[in-house]
């Protein structure tokens, strides 16, 4: 949902969590299990509207999901929990203020259509001085109920040219309106008339369908309707979808009959829930290491090559490659610049790591022979949407590295490698990243290998190392006991700078990323070198400062350069954590807290060194009192630029 108001450039822009339910059952409680599991999408206000008895009921309300359901209970009207077709939304706004005024549902004037919206009507502003001309009354500042005046005036006139009520009618309808609308949105909607249809429209933003026995589901993603059904359907772009209870009916905005692609949900509704942990972030650090394995499930050959079946890019086409780009934005972006240092290193080509909402403002050079790997866990993330579409118009080849199944940005790309890390709810990527790392690895070898810039052994030596590390990653996080009091501890510190060099740097960056977006601290990651030309004025007596060590199995001038740093910063006052491989016993005299992570070779060792820097942003964060799973202003799937 976007408010804008095109006349005093004020623009809030919005990423929501959709459901829409219609079968035999009631709906509005399906709709808001569905709305729980997306509610990391967004938890600004959530709303329901439910068809029953010839009226559209709804309820909303800002603020997050547990007030809107408190809502519901203090209503307790009968109505409203037992109509067979409804549908719900949850918000999130980048500036504004929400209000239950602007949260979805949107009714028409006539109180005849319901509407939810994720995404930007570019138009609004031209569109309501219309609707306000022809006398219509707006009750909300928002872009969205431009599209229930606009859907219910369409389905009035098709009713009055005589066209039968019934699901068809309310397709059309909205064929008609979104034909009339400019940007990028996901719309449901509801028709008092039409009691036993949801109708949905798509551009540009994520919408898919669960097909079930007797009753169908939309959703902004599975998570939201898996415990029903794990038969899905991908949308593709500029569709308008209808469900009945008997079907589901996809067309194209001009009315032409088109089809979905149908794919089955490997994982369960239990992978969706907290399982006994305090918070999903924690749930899901502790499946990092089924989720490693899983990701390597598959793709490994009896001899130990790697095989990409997903990929469809011929060998012949990676040889072409002579330079590639990896694109991706936070955590998937520290990804990627993990990978930089493996690709370099193992296939020897050109590799440059871009943020995606930077990439296409500077004009990159790419043509066929370059390879574009995009990275997105959600598969959504519109700046990395964006810089994919601009690769691709520049005839780059796009790999993408994506954990969602019929997500965007996959299908925009010519060759995909899932990572089978299950749904991640927690805002903070963890078990995304760590996949992320693995699936960048496997892309890696599989490059050098094809190019033969790799023997089969060395690359079978790697995987054997790829292959050990969910084990020893399990042991790591039986002993995170000390790493969670130190977060205790450091709950009042106003600053905690991370520093690494190599594929440590990366990691320091994520550090501090997690710090500061769950604890809301200032937190900031350094190239260890760097610090010495400017950072290190920032450190006064007790700054923490956390250091991730390279293993001196690896390059050792690297690592003792670390020392070096160490060793400065202590100089300067500052308290010490230092991350170092086990048997690595010089540093213990430079670490004020020493934490152990397995001995790993160098370049696999940030999916050991990351894993107590999750620990421990999450335990500041919920030792200084805060929500880890959904912080402040973040969303999980930023769908805006
Ligand atoms: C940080 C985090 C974000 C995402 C970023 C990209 O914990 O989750 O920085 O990594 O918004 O999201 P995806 O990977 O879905 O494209």
């Amino acid at each position: 949902m976007r408010m804008t108001d095109e006349r005093s450039s004020v623009r809030v822009t919005a990423m929501c969590g959709i459901v829409g339910y219609v079968g035999g059952r009631p709906a509005l409680s399906i709709v808001l299990d569905g709305l729980r599991r997306l509610e990391y999408r967004g938890y600004d206000s959530a709303g329901v509207a439910v068809v029953e008895d010839g009226t559209v009921l709804t309820q909303k309300k800002a603020g997050k999901l547990a007030n809107l359901e408190k809502a519901l209970a203090e209503a307790a009207d009968p109505g409203i929990a037992a109509g067979p077709t409804g549908i719900g939304h949850t918000r999130w706004a980048t500036h504004g203020g929400p209000t239950d005024r602007n949260a979805h549902p949107h009714v028409s004037q006539d109180g005849n259509v319901a509407v939810i919206h994720n995404g930007i009507i570019e138009n609004f502003s031209r569109l309501r001085a219309e609707l306000e001309a022809t006398g219509v009354e707006f009750a909300s500042d928002t872009d969205t109920e431009c599209a229930a005046h606009l859907l219910a005036g369409e389905v009035r006139a098709l009713r009055e040219s005589g066209l039968a009520d019934g699901p068809e009618l309310l397709a059309e309808g909205m064929r008609r309106t979104v034909r009339r609308l400019e940007g990028a949105f996901t719309l449901l909607a509801i028709d008092v008339r039409v009691p036993d249809a949801v109708v949905a429209a798509r551009r540009n933003s994520p919408l898919v369908v669960g097909r079930g026995n007797g009753e169908n589901f939309l959703a902004s993603d599975v998570s939201a309707f898996i415990e029903y059904t794990r038969d899905a359907i991908e949308l593709g772009q500029d569709q308008v979808v209808l469900i009945t209870p008997a079907g589901i009916e996809i067309t194209g905005f001009d009315g032409s009959p088109q089809e979905g692609k149908e794919f089955h949900i490997d994982w369960d509704a239990s992978a969706a829930e907290k399982g006994g942990y305090d918070y999903f972030m924690l749930k899901e650090i502790a499946e990092q290491p089924q989720a490693i394995a899983d990701t390597l499930l598959g793709r490994l050959s009896d001899r130990g090559e790697i095989v990409l079946d997903e990929v469809r890019l011929t060998d012949q086409d990676l040889r072409d490659v002579d330079k590639i780009f990896i694109i991706a934005c936070g955590t998937s972006y520290n990804a990627g610049m993990v990978a930089k240092y493996a690709i370099e290193h193992w296939v020897r080509l050109p590799c440059e790591v871009e943020l995606a909402s930077e990439f296409r403002y500077r004009d990159p050079i790419l043509d066929r022979s370059t390879l574009v790997i995009v990275i997105s866990q959600s598969g959504e993330t519109m700046d990395t949407l964006m810089a994919l579409r601009h690769a691709k118009e520049q005839k780059a080849r796009v790999l993408a590295i994506c954990n969602t199944n019929g997500s965007t940005i996959p299908r925009e790309s010519d060759a995909v490698l899932y990572t089978h890390g299950g749904p991640e709810i927690a805002v903070a990527s963890t078990k995304a990243f760590l996949t992320q790392l693995v699936a960048c690895y496997l892309i890696g070898l599989h490059l050098a290998q094809v190019r033969g810039v790799m023997y089969a052994d060395e690359v079978a030596a790697v995987v054997e190392k790829l292959q050990s590390t969910p084990d020893s990653l399990r042991g790591l996080l039986d002993s995170m006991e000390d790493v969670r009091a130190l977060g205790r501890d450091l709950k009042t510190a106003s600053t905690v700078l991370f520093i690494g060099r190599h594929v440590g740097y990366p990691v320091a960056l994520e550090g501090a990323l997690k710090l500061k977006e769950l604890a809301y601290m200032h937190a900031e990651g350094f190239a260890a070198g760097e610090l010495k030309h400017g950072p290190i004025a920032l450190i006064d007596q007790g700054t923490p400062v956390v250091c991730v060590v390279p293993s001196p199995a690896g390059r050792g001038v690297m690592r003792d350069k670390v020392v070096s740093n160490i060793q400065e910063v202590r100089a300067r006052g500052a308290r010490t954590i230092v991350i170092a491989e086990e048997g690595d016993d010089d540093v213990a005299a430079f670490a004020d807290h020493l934490i152990r992570v397995p001995a790993t070779p160098t370049l696999l060792a940030p999916l050991m060194t990351t894993v107590p820097l999750q620990i421990l942003a999450c335990e500041i964060a919920s030792a200084r009192g805060h929500d880890v799973d959904q912080p402040r202003n973040l969303a999980k799937s930023v769908t805006v630029e």
